[in-house]
């Protein structure tokens, strides 16, 4: 307690893997330790997130009910071991994190220093078992009514895979491309639905606490779930952000690229409730024990970290870990308290300035950043381009793409969120949209009314292929998108990865900044002007004098559509272009077209009536940032239009009407 009054903390997460110490044996309950946790944090005034304990399952549970363990594809039961790894469907689970929960909830939920109950930790992975399939079944059932519209989505005839009873459904098999979306479908809202009954009873008990369950952002796994759905059913947004500082080699782009995919999931998480604030559940102070090399944080990168996430729309930076463990797999894992068990570190001192800082920025807690710009991110689209064959089948790079797209809008210092493609598109004045295979239903229609009341859209390649089932479209790509982009996509060539192809920009394409020459890799339609003009041709090969960027003014607004995978200079020309052409600006409200200098990101927040500007420099050396007239510094002196940032550094300033 003393530390941590110390080191400015004033929230703690408790309790996340404590089932075997809160029920040590079936139905025998140990609260004391907890209570006296409680008694402890309240009178130092700190306030409390409690964590069900359903990330991590007692050895007992374990060994007496074998159906909560996993059942991997192979179809064998998984021993206990790990975290993370329940079957959400057991009722023999749920009954048991009810029963926990429910004496949780009755125990604390009248409690003041309670701020927030948080749900399991960080849900992942796929459960095979018998139960499981059942409830797909049955989900399949409620979905479709009947055989006939089931083999009609999965397009069962194809092989002779047509089923005829229901229980036939009893594998996961890739070469059915709408069962495969329909399992990942399934586990979403079979997780969805694990997730209401663990909050029944705290809600019962504690109506007034809110709830969250922590993301695990983007990292690349195969079992992944659609958080963007997921958070719909929790109260607040949250992830854990752990960055791979100072693991990016200068050629990689360094830590500005590892900050600017930092902010993509920030943003992402931000835009899955973008009128509350999120909050980052999870950070390490140092280095992170799992990644390949762990380097320790640079001086002044804790407090960027940090503020990065504040920039974005959080309102709080939670460490992993308080202490550090002793033993077991996290026990080189970064801690505000190291195994020396004092406040006499670098890491201690760092995480102390910093709260004395948060503490002086309260007035920032609450308030919103409202992008003008978007960039669709879908799960469902992710799953569906992973999942087909052909046309390339390396490379396909989905999520680099969107994150390329994205940092063009990061690199100038334009607030984006990340939304799914179901998401509405009405706050916007641009909604980029790479390769957006899949177009489910209303999407098409919602983008053209969009781009009809005045915005611009920017599609790519491999776009409006199929339908939410993987269907293909007939009538040609880009499937209901031809009107609106006033093209029609004939062929695809993908080239191999020592292809390319040149796209050269036409003269009416000057206007918007794109000139000479670019490079093409990986994908380049073949498409038709139905409407639209061209930008820019290709000029290699049997394909020379086809265009290659298209421009349709349609309604009140301009659709591009982006025919070949192009080179980062393009993206630049193209992007800044679209930017200046939608009349978008910096955070600070500067005309946006050019990139900030390297490393620098630029985030705004208000309340409405102060503008709070973070200005973060995610390089080592010094560099000058454009912000404009108006801004005052903490100290509430005027600063200067460019501001120098030294190397891992965040300035912050702030604007008021009176200020203007
Ligand atoms: C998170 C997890 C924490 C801890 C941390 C280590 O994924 O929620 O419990 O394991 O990673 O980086």
């Amino acid at each position: 307690m003393r530390l941590m009054r110390l080191a400015n903390v004033n929230t703690v997460s408790i309790g996340i893997f404590s089932w075997a110490e809160l029920e040590p044996s079936e139905g025998f309950y140990t609260f004391d330790w907890l209570d006296r946790v409680f008694e402890k944090l309240a009178a130092n005034g700190r306030r409390i997130i409690l964590a069900t304990p359903s990330g991590g399952k007692p050895n007992w549970l374990a060994a007496r009910y074998p159906e909560v363990r996993r059942v991997n594809e192979q179809g064998m039961r998984e021993p206990q071991r790990g975290r993370h790894n329940h079957c959400i469907t057991s009722p023999i689970y749920r009954k048991k994190i009810t029963e926990i929960n429910t004496l949780l909830a009755q125990r604390y939920g009248a409690h003041p220093a309670l701020l927030l109950w948080h749900i399991g930790n960080e849900f992942t992975g796929y459960c095979y078992c018998d139960l499981c399939m059942a409830a797909f079944r049955l989900w399949l059932r409620n979905k479709y009514g009947t055989l006939e519209k089931l083999n009609h989505a999965w397009w069962a005839t194809f092989w002779s895979h047509r089923f005829t009873s229901w229980d036939q459904v009893n594998c996961i098999d890739p070469n059915i491309h709408g069962m495969i979306l329909d399992w990942r479908r399934f586990m979403t809202s079979q997780v969805i639905d694990f997730i209401a009954v663990e909050c029944e009873p705290l809600r019962r008990h504690a109506p007034h606490i809110p709830a969250t369950t922590n993301f695990i952002g983007l990292i690349d796994f195969d079992e992944a779930y659609d958080y963007s759905k997921i958070a719909q059913s929790m109260d607040i947004a949250s992830w854990d952000s752990y960055p791979f500082w100072h693991n990016r080699s200068p050629s990689e782009g360094g830590d500005a690229s590892v900050a600017c995919d930092t902010a993509f999931v920030h943003d992402l998480t931000r835009a899955m409730k973008p009128d509350r604030s999120w909050l980052l559940m999870e950070t390490t102070p140092s280095a992170q024990n799992w990644t390949p090399v762990s380097r320790l944080r640079r001086p002044g990168m804790l407090r960027l970290n940090g503020l990065q996430a504040v920039a974005h729309g959080s309102d709080s930076v939670l460490y992993f870990q308080w202490r550090k463990s002793r033993g077991g797999c996290e026990k080189f894992h970064g801690a505000v308290v190291d195994h020396a068990g004092h406040e006499h570190t670098r890491v201690f001192q760092d995480v102390t300035a910093l709260g004395a800082e948060l503490g002086k920025l309260s007035s920032v807690a609450g308030s919103l950043i409202r992008p003008r710009a978007a960039v669709i991110y879908d799960w469902e689209n992710r799953w569906a381009i992973d999942a087909a064959l052909g046309p390339r089948n390396v490379n396909k790079d989905y999520l680099p793409t969107c994150r390329a797209h994205y940092r063009e809008f990061w690199r100038r210092g334009v607030a984006v969120d990340v939304i799914s493609s179901i998401a509405n598109l009405e706050p916007y004045r641009i909604v980029v949209a790479p390769m957006l295979y899949m177009l489910r239903p209303g999407v098409a229609e919602n983008i053209a009314r969009f781009v009809n009341a005045g915005g611009t859209f920017v599609a790519t390649y491999m776009t409006g292929i199929a339908d939410e089932n993987d269907l293909c479209f007939l009538g040609g790509f880009p499937g209901p998108l031809k009107e609106v982009l006033g093209i029609w996509v004939e062929e695809t060539d993908v080239l191999n990865d020592f292809d390319r192809q040149t796209v050269v920009a036409g003269e009416n394409a000057l206007e918007l900044g794109l000139s000479g020459h670019y490079a093409a890799q990986h994908y380049v339609d073949l498409l038709h002007l139905r409407g639209s003009e061209a930008l820019a041709y290709y000029s290699d090969e049997f394909v020379a004098g086809r265009p290659a960027v298209t421009r349709n003014r349609y309604g009140g607004g301009i659709a591009y559509y982006v025919a070949s995978r192009n080179d980062a200079h393009f993206l630049s020309d193209f992007l800044g272009g679209v930017i200046r052409e939608a009349g978008i600006k910096s955070a600070a409200g500067l005309p946006a077209f050019h990139p900030l200098p390297h490393g620098l990101s630029m985030q705004v927040r208000t309340d409405g009536k102060t503008d709070t500007l973070f200005v973060m420099n995610f390089s080592d050396v010094e560099r000058q940032a454009p912000i404009g007239k108006g801004f005052l510094n903490v100290n509430g002196e005027t600063v200067p239009e460019v501001v120098k940032i030294s190397g891992y550094t965040t300035c912050i300033f702030f604007r008021t009407g009176d200020t203007v």
